[in-house]
């Protein structure tokens, strides 16, 4: 794979935004919904590529910068370029905006049996928090987790 690039995503990125979406997630977010999301002034979403795939738009993550915290409200890896680091490198360069921007803390919520972004998060030193239960249509129950942020980052 070469080396991908994080940068973050415009309204100009919308159809590679949606063709991740529905690659990866088995519900995902409509055109309209992520379009909206990019309009938000509060949002912030990083787009992962790498130039030798295609399409290279291969990942994104989406976040909203609220006073004092951050909220993850999406993650997404397209199935073909999982496992090579892309979600940590979209994790790090939102958390790092967050911390820059004075978020002490990022929140967010995950399927209680999706144990590839539960790992993935624990590792990164978010703890859970709480859960809610039957909160996906599934019926799956969604832990809450934080992570306190380092100023530093
Ligand atoms: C979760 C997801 C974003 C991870 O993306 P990724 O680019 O493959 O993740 P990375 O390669 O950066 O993995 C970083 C670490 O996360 C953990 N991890 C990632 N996938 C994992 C898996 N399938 N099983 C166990 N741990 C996993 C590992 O600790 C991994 O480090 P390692 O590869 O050195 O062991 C991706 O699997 C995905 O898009 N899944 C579907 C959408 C989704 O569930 N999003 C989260 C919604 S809250």
């Amino acid at each position: 794979m070469n080396w991908p690039t994080i940068r973050r995503a415009t309204a100009e990125d919308l159809k590679a935004l949606v063709a991740i979406e529905t690659a990866s997630l088995p519900n995902p977010w409509s055109p309209d919904a992520i379009a909206a999301e990019l309009r938000q002034e509060s949002a912030a979403l990083w787009l992962a590529l790498v130039q030798t795939s295609s399409p290279p738009a291969v990942g994104y993550a989406a976040f909203r910068h609220l006073p004092g915290e951050a909220e993850l409200l999406r993650l997404a890896v397209v199935p073909s370029a999982r496992r090579r680091g892309l979600a940590r490198l979209l994790l790090t360069a939102g958390l790092t905006r967050a911390a820059r921007q004075g978020a002490e803390f990022c929140h967010l919520e995950v399927g209680a049996d999706n144990l590839a972004a539960s790992e993935l998060y624990r590792r990164f030193g978010f703890r859970p928090t709480g859960r809610r239960a039957n909160y996906y249509p599934t019926g799956e129950a969604a832990l809450l987790m934080t992570k306190t942020l380092d100023r530093d980052l």
